[in-house]
């Protein structure tokens, strides 16, 4: 078979999305404190997500830092995170100076071991970070009802699960704070941004003087840059500082499109659905080839995919043979570029469990593998990719050129994050 030619992954924006850009240049609306880019961005993500209140940040990283940060994090305390997601997630624990208890999944899923988390919980246990994966939903509601037991704040990472829902409800709207992510990896794209939403109001006005370096009206105890302040009330009271801060203002002209975006994010999920809908056909019931546990088409609405998420079976694959194949034939494929939380030489020195065995993290970590969903690909894409996938996979035994490693010298030049690809696309001689 000939190596496949598709896309890679590349933000394609619509006209509307570039004259919103456009406008908001035009009407100097660049800043935070002049222009209603953001505060119509975050009135709409409130409304998506039906929670009551809504901050938009420069990034997820920095929306989970200033949640921890105005829920009082401190050195003394102990979150529990799950050995398997991403960097962003781990760093605003361990720069806040607390531990970190790392927990492990049922078998062949990404649900949290509720078991494994009842041994991890001790009176220091203040927080609870869930962490969604490729909009996946997780066992969302027996983490809460854990969290709510014993007491922990619950805060949910759903940087990968923007539009997932568990139960017609959003993820990210079940702990006290959901924190997302819009850069260009992610479902709602727009280079780089993030927000936090909550349905408490204490916590959105702590979280807004935070991003705000901590500015208060000394009149009216409201944020610097809320639309009631005046310039008599900035001339004759001047501005206080009454908590924590950082400069976390969101740059307008990123969140130019995404203002636009977020009204189609409906569309954008569905055609993502749709592709996965047609892997699900053309992929099931291929001895090894498995779905993560969990998954179910049926459940399609309910998914907000980044990517279809492939388990295979280590007594048929072996995972890197796969995708050596799989690059070699043209695909876009993915794989946990990070290892788990506990394998991660900086993360390890802020661990208390570090002893512990996690083994069904650590073979979905070192057997998963993903097939792209992104807007470049076209249905017809996604066929091609299928086929060539199952070329990789019924040739997997033979010794041929696309598992010879040392036949393609290039470096992989292309990679965003979830998905390698090859510069130049040789052409595959097959011996067969
Ligand atoms: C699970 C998870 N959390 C947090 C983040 C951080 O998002 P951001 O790049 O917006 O800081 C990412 C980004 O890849 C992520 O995958």
């Amino acid at each position: 078979m000939e190596k496949i030619k598709v896309n890679p992954d590349f933000m394609i924006y619509t006209d509307e999305e570039k004259e919103s850009a456009l406008n908001c240049l035009s009407n100097s609306d660049s800043s935070i404190f002049v222009g209603n880019t953001i505060s119509t961005f975050e009135q709409k993500l409130a409304n998506y997500l039906k929670a009551k209140y809504s901050l938009a940040l420069p990034n997820c990283t920095l929306s989970i830092f200033a949640t921890l940060q105005t829920l009082g994090i401190s050195p003394n305390d102990e979150v529990i995170v799950p050995n398997l997601t991403h960097a962003s997630s781990i760093y605003p624990i361990i720069m806040s100076g607390a531990k970190i208890k790392v927990c492990d999944f049922q078998a062949n899923s990404y649900y949290y071991d509720i078991e494994s988390i009842k041994k991890l919980i001790t009176p220091k246990t203040k927080f609870l970070l869930a962490c969604y994966l490729y909009g996946m939903p997780l066992n969302i509601q027996e983490i809460q009802d854990l969290c709510e037991k014993y007491g922990i704040t619950l805060i949910e990472d759903v940087a990968q699960a923007f539009g997932t829902k568990i139960n017609n409800k959003y993820a990210g709207t079940f702990g006290k704070v959901g924190c997302y992510s819009f850069n260009d990896t992610k479902m709602l794209r727009i280079g780089e941004g993030g927000a936090i939403v909550t349905n408490d109001k204490k916590i959105f006005e702590q979280i807004e003087h935070f991003r705000h370096v901590g500015e208060v009206f000394n009149s009216t105890k409201k944020s610097s840059v809320s639309s009631n302040t005046t310039y008599r009330d900035l001339l004759f009271n001047g501005l206080s500082n009454d908590g924590k801060g950082l400069n976390l203002r969101p740059s307008p002209l990123a969140f130019s499109t995404g203002v636009k975006r977020i009204d189609l994010i409906d569309d954008y999920i569905n055609k993502r659905r749709e592709k996965l809908q047609l892997y699900v056909e053309k992929l099931s019931n291929i001895k090894g080839i498995n779905f993560i546990s969990n998954f179910n088409i049926s459940n399609i609405s309910d998914y907000a995919p980044i990517a279809l998420w492939i388990v295979l079976d280590n007594n048929f694959y072996d995972r890197n043979r796969v995708i050596l194949g799989s690059i070699n034939m043209g695909i876009p494929i993915g794989s946990f570029n990070y290892n788990t939380i506990i394998k991660n030489d900086y993360f390890k020195n802020y661990i208390i469990n570090k002893s512990d065995t996690l083994e069904q993290s650590q073979y979905i970590r070192d057997n998963s593998i993903f097939l792209p969903l992104y807007e470049s690909l076209s249905m017809e894409d996604i066929k091609k990719i299928c086929d060539a996938f199952k070329y990789v996979i019924d040739n997997y035994k033979k010794n041929i050129d696309i598992f010879d490693e040392s036949v393609y010298d290039e470096e992989i030049s292309y990679f965003d994050g979830f998905y390698l690809m090859r510069r130049r696309r040789l052409k595959i001689k097959s011996k067969f």
